[in-house]
Formats: C-alpha cells, structure tokens, sequence
C-alpha cells in the first residue's frame, strides 16, 4: 500500500517524513547518514547524480559540478551549465544543462528512497512561492514518479503539525509562524482552535534566509583575509567552497561569542577571526526586513500584537540569537520552545497527506490526526491585464483589475466581467497576473499568463466577457475566460505539463543513476 508521506524541499536541506502506524509523523533518515535532514545540493557530471552533503564534497575539487539553492530558481526559465558552473538563461544554455524542476527531481529521487512505496506526496512550498514555481514543483514530483497529493505552504505545515501535538489539542488562539531556512523567510498568521487551523494572512521574503547571512560573513572573511594580506579571496572560482566555511562560521557563532577559522586563499592560509557582534551588525539590513514584514503580517491581519499567543519557529535560521531577540522585542514574549525547527514542516506535510488520505488511515492514526482541520487562504492578488479609457490621457490605457483579493480562503472560485473597447473588437487578451500588493500598474505585476479568446463574430464595443478564476485547495488556479453572447471559451489549468510530454523534454535523464 501507498505510505503516507510529506516532503519538506528545501532550499539547503529537505526532509522527508512519513506518518507511523500510531499517527505520529517520523521524519525518516537519510540512507547515507543517520542525519534526518538531506542537502539539497546535487552533483552531477552527466551520467552520475550524487544528492545531499556528499556533494558537498566534490565542492573542493570540481565545484562546477555542484548545483545548490536551486529551490530560488524554480519561477525561472533558467538552466544549470555544468560547463559555465552557473545557471544561465534557458535559451542560452548547453544540451545536457538542467532545469530547476530537473535538479529538484533528482532531490525528491533521492528523499523517494528513504522508504519504500512511496507513490504519493504532500510536497510543501514557501507561502510566497510564485505560481511558476509552483507548477515547477509538481514537474519535479512528476519527474521523480510522485504523484502529489496536494502542495501546501511550509509555514502552514508547520502549524499543522503543532496542532497535531497532544498538548496543544486544548490552546486556543493565534500563532504566529516565523519561518526563516535557508533561502527564504515566511511569516503567516493563523488561528488555532481545538486543532483547526485557520490561515489569516502571510508576508515573507523569497531571497531572504541563512545564504544571505552566509554571504554577509563571507564578506566579512574575505575583507578582513584581504586586510591581512593585501589580496582578496578567488570568489569567482570558489565561492561554494568558500561559503560552506561561512555557514560553518555562522553555526559557530549561534553557540559561541567569536570564532577563529584558518582560511586557504592564493596568498596561503590566513587565520581569521569573526566575532558574533560583526556578525550581528553585518546583518542589520536583513533583520530590519524580518521586523517589518512581522509587523506587516500583523497589521494586514487586522490583530495586535498582544492578541497572539504564541509564535512558533520553524527553520534552522531560527538558531541564531539576535533572530531570537528580535522577535521577543516584536512580540513582547519569547518564542515558544520544543517544537524541532529542522522537522516541523516535513512533519505538518506528512499529517495533513494522512487527512487527505482519511480512507486508508487505520484507527490508531484516525484517533492522533483525525481532528486536525486546515483552512489556508490564496497568498497573492490574480487579476488579468485590461484596457480602459484613461479620460485624463485621452486613450485607451492596460491596467491590471484584481480578480481574486488576497487572503481569500481556500477553494475559492471569483468571477468578474469585462467589456470590450472596441466595435468589431476580433478577440481579446486573456492574461493571467499575481501580485504581492493591490496593483493596478501592469509594471508592479507578474504576468503569468496570456493567451486569446477569438469571438465567433462582430459585436459594438461593450460586448461582455466573465473571467473565472478557480482555486482549488491545492493552491493551483483553473481560469475561464468566456464571450457572454457566444458562451465561447479560452480556460487554461496553470497545471505542469503531463508526464508523457515531461519525459520527452527530459529524455536525458532516463539514463542517470541518482545515489
Ligand atoms: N545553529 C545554527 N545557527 C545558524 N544557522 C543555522 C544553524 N543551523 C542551521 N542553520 C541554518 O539554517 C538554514 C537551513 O534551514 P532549513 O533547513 O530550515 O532551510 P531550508 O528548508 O533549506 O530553506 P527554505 O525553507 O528557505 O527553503 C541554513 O542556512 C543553515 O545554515
Ligand atoms: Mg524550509
């Protein structure tokens, strides 16, 4: 029989958790380690694909070989040149490049074979994961032969998984999730009553996690190896390296007050010193961010902070002291402790693919998730591309118009009308936008669709056409775009793309061994 499973696909580390006999969701070890939690990177050099820390190892040797972050370029149309050791634009890239979706794939291949029969997944996402890489995501579960349940918002997982402890069955109120890993940083409001989940509102940061810190000590490194011998660090050639000692560094620095690491550069080895404080001061910027999209979150939600109970970290960034600190100073009341940051979310995943799965629970499991109900909300505004007349320019002018508003709970499904500004108008534009903010410039908008309903024939201008926009739980929208008078339609399912035609596009990777 199918297992239960939820997979947490990080930016720097992933997990994979299946739910237990009793209910309860384990995280499963890697086969190569005992470690429960697997590096996204991968190394590859065209027939072997190694995933986890011991591509790491081949950083030193052959770094253009290891892929890492790929998770930040899932929304793009980018491939990974081994030869070039960058991503580069998908056009401009050799034969034998890979996607995003295609390196994720081989992270989910791996994470696959922790466990046995493993055939359906709940997959989890940033709350703020564009609808792109959305879609990307499920091409790498097709491509890894999951089929996947549903796709839901990490710090919604998170939530789950802390309604689903017993202590927490009789708490009541709001939690704020802080979610900082790797790469990105969510903060999403929800209400917990009875083990409910009830999703208000999400902000967050997509390029904003541990790599940026890591960045910001290497630069620290680099200034202060220069200082000492008068020549920078080689970053072009060995960045990689050179940031998994930073990381190493800052991991230090979240247990202790300094810390010295002897640094190989062209100049020889060079012993550094980086202490917590300029550390703290080299990330200011990023935790001035955190504060105010905290305060955002909040304040979108309508709440006070003293309205909040609790919050709860999520993601190993959550380790760093002054990440700590500046939370207590927002929230007045520390976060609440004994909840595993690094699992929390593979976690969540893993129990709410068992409440998707409720026929094949057995009693046990029935009894420990059973009353687990989660309710998330569409994180963006969709709206499509309009032409109207703008009386103050005298022409016609393209606005964006909002079809489905932000924090609308999920399902969902929005219609609204638009007429055509023309007579004789031959078709019209069937565009598809999300946006974080309430947009009406086309410029502060991500167009994520266009497409063209042709009418059937002429009609004055002011001819009507609805546009429906569908959500379903999983977060994926169906859109319909249809000619009132002729019941004419353009739909489009921002779905990927079916395995056959996947396959064919990825014909290479059928011969890799993944280890
Ligand atoms: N003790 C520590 N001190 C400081 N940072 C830490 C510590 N432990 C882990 N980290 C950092 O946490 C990050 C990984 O966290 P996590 O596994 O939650 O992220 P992720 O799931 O890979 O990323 P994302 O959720 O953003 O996609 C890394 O940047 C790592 O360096
Ligand atoms: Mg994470």
């Amino acid at each position: 029989m199918s297992k239960i499973i939820g997979i947490d696909l990080g930016t720097t580390y992933s997990a994979i958790a299946q739910l237990d006999d009793l209910g309860n969701p384990e995280v499963l070890s890697s086969t190569d380690s005992n470690r429960k939690i697997t590096a996204s990177a991968v190394y590859t050099n065209g027939d072997k694909v190694i995933v986890g820390d011991k591509a790491l190892d081949a950083l030193a040797a052959t770094s253009k070989n290891v892929i890492s972050e790929t998770k930040r370029q899932m929304e793009n149309d980018v491939a990974y040149s081994v030869a070039k050791g960058e991503w580069v634009e998908k056009d401009e890239a050799e034969e034998g490049s890979y996607t995003p979706a295609q390196v994720s794939s081989f992270i989910l291949s791996k994470l696959k074979g922790y466990t046995n029969e493993v055939q359906k997944a709940v997959i989890t996402v940033p709350a703020l994961f564009a609808e792109k890489a959305r879609v990307a995501t499920l091409d790498a579960a097709k491509l890894a032969g999951i089929e996947v349940i549903e796709l839901i918002n990490e710090p919604t997982a998170a939530a789950c998984y802390y309604a689903s402890l017993p202590s927490v069955e009789k708490i009541t109120g709001k939690v704020l999730v802080f979610d900082l890993g790797g790469g990105t940083f969510d903060v999403t409001l929800c209400e917990v009553i009875d083990q409910k989940v009830d999703v208000i509102t999400s902000r967050g940061d997509k390029w904003l996690g541990g790599k940026d810190f890591d960045s910001e000590i290497l630069n620290l490194v680099n200034e202060k190896y220069k200082a000492a011998t008068g020549e920078g660090l080689d970053l072009e050639n060995n960045r990689l390296k050179y940031m998994e000692v930073a990381e190493q560094i800052k991991r230090t620095l979240s247990v202790k007050d300094s810390h010295a690491e002897v640094i190989e550069g062209d100049k020889g080895p060079k012993k550094i010193e980086i202490t917590r404080a300029e550390f703290e001061q080299s990330i200011q910027m990023h935790i001035e961010k955190l504060k105010m999209l905290m305060e955002e979150c909040i304040d979108g939600s309508g709440c006070d902070t003293k309205e909040i109970n609790h919050t709860l970290l999520v993601g190993g960034s959550t380790r760093i002291p002054i990440i700590n600190k500046t939370i207590e100073k927002v929230m007045g009341k520390p976060p609440l402790k004994g909840v595993n940051v690094d699992e929390a979310v593979a976690a969540g995943a893993a129990i709410y693919a068992g409440l998707k799965s409720k026929d094949s629970l057995n009693a046990a499991q029935k009894k420990a998730i059973g009353k687990v109900q989660l309710k998330d909300v569409c994180n963006f505004y969709m709206g499509t591309l309009i032409q109207r007349d703008d009386p103050v320019l005298n022409r016609k002018v393209t606005h964006n118009m909002v079809v489905v508003e932000r924090d609308t709970k999920l399902p969902a499904e929005e219609t609204s009308t638009v007429v055509t500004v023309y007579d004789d108008q031959e078709s019209i534009s069937c565009s598809i936008t999300q946006s974080e903010g309430r947009e009406e410039n086309r410029e502060f908008v991500n167009l994520i669709h266009e497409g063209e309903l042709v009418f059937p024939d002429k009609k004055p201008k002011g001819r009507q056409v609805e546009i429906t926009y569908k959500y379903d739980t999983s977060g994926v929208m169906h859109c319909t775009f249809k000619d009132v008078s002729s019941e004419k339609k353009y739909e489009i399912s921002l779905r990927p793309e079916s395995a056959e035609d996947l396959k064919k596009q990825y014909e290479t990777i059928e011969h890799i061994v993944i280890e």
